[in-house]
């Protein structure tokens, strides 16, 4: 991993959480190739990306949405979102993530659609995490990770990560299975060691129930813009 920072201003105030995402939002707008489609993820982070790309939308052909939420956010700010299917190739691909290790290597889904960003990462060369710097960790595994599960899987998934050490639990919104875009439930699991991500990843990706495991190994950043109160750290893995 290799680093460099852009410096805050050395008078200024802490910078809050909110205002640290702004910052990476902001910060992510040098990666967007000018006439191309970008690749956009899902959560608060993105949705400062999301508000920064509006200010240059006419630089760029439109996006590729990795959920409903941001598809939406999107098209209200007057920017085209195009089917996936439709972009065999996808320049950039800016996300968020839950942790991410000095590898590059995360845990996503913590708003449920890891699915659909596992996808539009795949078809994109590049993926630039952005993130506040509480992210960042030494190993994966801190972070409920989450799991996007068929329904009639979920108790045997359950038990087998339990053999793994894991506690899985059926996110819950209002009561009820939480039913994610692609009418899935998410199972999310505790008490992990996740030492070999990749091993990891592709282990219980063959599971049979599971749609998409929160672990991208496969899919991991390669640059990672980090909110610091001391400015943004960018990591190149
Ligand atoms: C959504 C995700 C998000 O990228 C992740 O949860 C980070 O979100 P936030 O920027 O709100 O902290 O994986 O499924």
């Amino acid at each position: 991993m290799t680093q460099s920072t852009s410096p805050n201003s050395p008078a200024a105030a802490p910078l809050t959480q909110d205002e640290l995402k702004t910052q990476v939002g902001l910060a992510a707008l040098r990666y967007v190739v000018p006439g191309e489609i970008v690749g956009v993820g899902t959560g608060s982070t993105v949705n400062k990306f999301i508000d920064a790309l509006a200010t240059i939308k006419d630089q760029i052909k439109g996006a590729v949405s990795s959920s409903l939420a941001s598809t939406e956010r999107l098209q209200a700010a007057g920017i085209t979102v195009f089917d996936s299917n439709a972009v065999p190739r996808l320049a950039v691909y800016i996300d968020g993530a839950d942790e991410i290790d000095g590898g590059g290597n995360m845990v996503k889904g913590g708003g449920a659609a890891l699915t659909r960003e596992k996808i539009v990462a795949a078809q994109s060369e590049r993926f630039v995490c952005i993130a506040d710097e509480s992210k960042l960790v030494e190993k994966l595994g801190k972070f409920p990770l989450p799991v996007e599960v068929i329904p009639m899987a979920t108790e045997r998934i359950i038990a087998q990560f339990a053999a793994k050490g894991g506690q899985g639990k059926i996110r819950l919104r209002d009561g009820q299975p939480l039913v994610t875009d692609n009418g899935q439930y998410i199972v999310d699991v505790t008490g992990l060691e996740i030492s070999d991500p990749l091993a990891f990843e592709a282990e219980v990706s063959q599971w049979p129930g599971v749609v998409t495991v929160g672990v991208f190994a496969f899919q991991r950043a390669q640059v990672c813009l980090l909110g610091t109160s001391s400015g943004v750290r960018t990591l190149t893995f």
